[in-house]
């Protein structure tokens, strides 16, 4: 990986501002880089007669040099400006595919530096779809270099925010031209011999090509082992999120079929069951190994239907969906996978089991894509790209969020002394360092997280003992000396969402007083075992959370339930989130 320099306040600029666009358009043709929209994916654009503009995408990407760059065109006739040759095949795909989702290889001509592309004598050519884009590519007027904009080694981005997630720093502005169509980057083809070859497939498939051109395309397939790629990209394990990917290939042939129908056939209650039951065998072979695994299915809506139907809440616990559509619907699959991989990876599932298609048309270039996130081998990208820019506090311009929501936990103690004072302090720790948070539902919508204590017996503004402040401030390398105990009252739990108290016959007294709240509280056992994480004793007996406030101990005791405290609340912490309605943004 590069080493990137966050240099910019990258500007977003939404569709409708015309001043905003002009600007955007005289930075690039004056050597800066912008994020643009296509129907494919977003690109990642440069003046591609510019050499050092064209390095600074390199830069902003953390990418190679040895990989060659498209270049954009909005209208054919600069085809003639770039390109030396144009076979009867190139000339052929270009009458039948654009402007559209294809990308045609030719001989270059010299005005086309190397470092476009990566020495070769060669160049892609690809004319967009989208209205905004090639508004844009002709304000700019020069033909623009352009990669997908996602950050070297994670999915493509199909969003203006998956943009701004990869590039906010890096960038002079990213273009917000809304969710791209296809979802799935162009279909290259070298078209400089006399048989079209088929490098990357899209959503231009070698069937359309074979109509359009009455022969018989070439697909260049995966590259064995030694082989020196045709398509400089095809080495690199693209698209991959944090996670590992296991693909459960679909039943062929499956249509639609609506789970809560009254009248089911017996046959559509048998593909029912052989669409969704893979998953959730699958899931709960995960579960069995590992009780705290959280699992990411990227399905079709009878998956999570059916998984709902089931009704095992402990196994819900653990499963975060991402629905694309119908589950036999491969563009939606296709124009979600992308946004799925990093939805899933933000709600920081262990495994994601993905829909696999069968098929000769759309299927090949989903599971092209797909095959690349599952697949282990071929790993030319350090695999901490993605994670780098995951960790840490990262600085989200607040108006990519549309509005924003709070939601919090309550940590309910006996007096709201030493132990209110630690698990607030820790979990506002931990919300601080991974967030920022969004709705589960809408990542356009914001959530403000936060973390608040209060104590059943308690003697109001007392604060903690001196060793747990010394003890939270050695271990955690912060202070709760300004901790106030506060009494557990209605207008505290009204202003909270869920409660946890630290042992259970704290959760018991509360319930006793206020049968309201049945459902809203759990004691940290309660809470795990109602997620299935039930911690086995020696003798097999059921372990639960016991921590004792160790007031009148010496320091060594304080750290001790600090470091106890710490480890509980980080195995909770994805279950509390979600529970809250948000995930991290990003
Ligand atoms: O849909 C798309 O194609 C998107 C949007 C932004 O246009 N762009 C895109 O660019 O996916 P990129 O750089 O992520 O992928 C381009 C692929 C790479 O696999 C690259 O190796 C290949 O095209 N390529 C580019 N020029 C080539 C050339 N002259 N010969 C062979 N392969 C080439
Ligand atoms: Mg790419």
């Amino acid at each position: 990986m590069m080493e990137r320099k966050k240099i910019f306040d990258t500007k977003l600029i939404r569709a409708n501002d015309e001043d905003g666009l002009k600007d955007a358009a005289k930075a690039l043709s004056e050597g800066r880089v912008v994020g643009f929209p296509t129907e494919t994916v977003y690109g990642l654009g440069a003046d591609a007669l510019n050499p050092e503009a064209v390095s600074r995408i390199f830069e902003a990407k953390g990418r190679p040099g040895d990989n060659p760059l498209i270049v954009h065109i909005w209208d054919k006739s600069q085809i003639s400006e770039l390109v030396s040759e144009v076979t009867p095949a190139a000339q052929a795909l270009i009458d039948a595919f654009m402007p559209g989702p294809i990308t045609v290889i030719m001989k270059k001509k010299d005005v086309v530096p190397s470092e476009v592309t990566a020495g070769l004598d060669t160049v892609g050519i690809r004319m967009p779809s989208h209205p905004l884009c090639n508004k844009f590519l002709k304000m700019c007027g020069c033909p623009v270099a352009a990669p997908s904009a996602n950050l070297s080694g994670s999915p493509s981005p199909t969003t203006a925010l998956h943009v701004m997630n990869d590039m906010d720093g890096y960038v002079y502005a990213v273009i917000d031209g809304g969710p791209c169509d296809v979802g799935l980057e162009s279909t290259v083809v070298d078209a400089t011999g006399e048989v079209p070859v088929i490098l990357r497939p899209g959503a231009v498939t070698s069937a359309m090509i074979d109509e359009a051109l009455k022969t018989h395309s070439e697909y260049a397939g995966a590259l064995q082992k030694g082989q020196v790629p045709a398509s400089p990209g095809m080495k690199y394990r693209h698209y991959a999120p944090g996670c590992e990917v296991k693909i459960i290939t679909l039943p062929e042939n499956i249509g639609q079929i609506d789970p809560h129908a009254e009248d089911l056939t017996d046959e559509q209650k048998q593909k029912l069951f052989a669409i969704a039951s893979p998953f959730l065998l699958e899931a709960q072979k995960i579960l069995k190994d590992n009780p705290a695994a959280r699992i990411g299915i990227f399905a079709g809506s009878e998956v999570k239907e059916l998984a709902e139907m089931a009704g095992d809440d402990i196994l819900s616990a653990h499963l975060n969906f991402c629905v694309y559509g119908n589950t036999c619907d491969v563009e939606a699959a296709s124009h979600k996978l992308f946004d799925g991989l990093r939805l899933l990876d933000r709600q920081e599932v262990d495994i994601i089991l993905a829909a696999g298609f069968k098929g000769d048309d759309l299927e090949v270039a989903y599971m092209n894509r797909l095959s690349k996130a599952a697949g282990k081998s071929g790993d030319d990208v350090p695999s901490k790209a993605y994670e780098d820019i995951d960790e840490g506090m990262s600085e989200i311009p607040l108006d990519l969020f549309e509005n924003v929501f709070t939601a919090s936990v309550l940590f309910i103690s006996d007096d709201d002394g030493n132990l209110g004072a630690i698990t607030e302090g820790i979990f506002t720790d931990l919300l601080r360092r991974k967030g920022p948070f969004c709705s589960c539902e809408d990542e356009k919508v914001g959530a403000e997280l936060y973390a608040e204590s209060a104590g059943l017996f308690v003697i109001e503004g007392t604060s903690p003992d001196e060793n747990a402040c010394k003890a939270y401030s050695q271990i955690m390398d912060g202070t709760i000396v300004h901790h106030m105990a506060r009494r557990a009252e209605v207008s505290v739990f009204d202003a909270n969402d869920l409660i946890l108290t630290i042992n259970d016959s704290q959760a018991f007294e509360l319930i006793s007083n206020f049968p309201e709240l049945d459902g809203r509280v759990f004691s940290l056992s309660s809470y795990m075992a109602s997620k299935g994480l039930v911690m086995k004793g020696e003798d097999g007996s059921i372990a639960s959370v016991s921590i004792n406030d160790p007031a009148g101990e010496d320091l060594f005791t304080y750290k001790h339930t600090v470091l106890a405290l710490k480890a509980w609340l980080e195995i909770l912490f994805p279950y509390i989130i979600k529970d809250l309605g948000a995930m991290r943004f990003c």
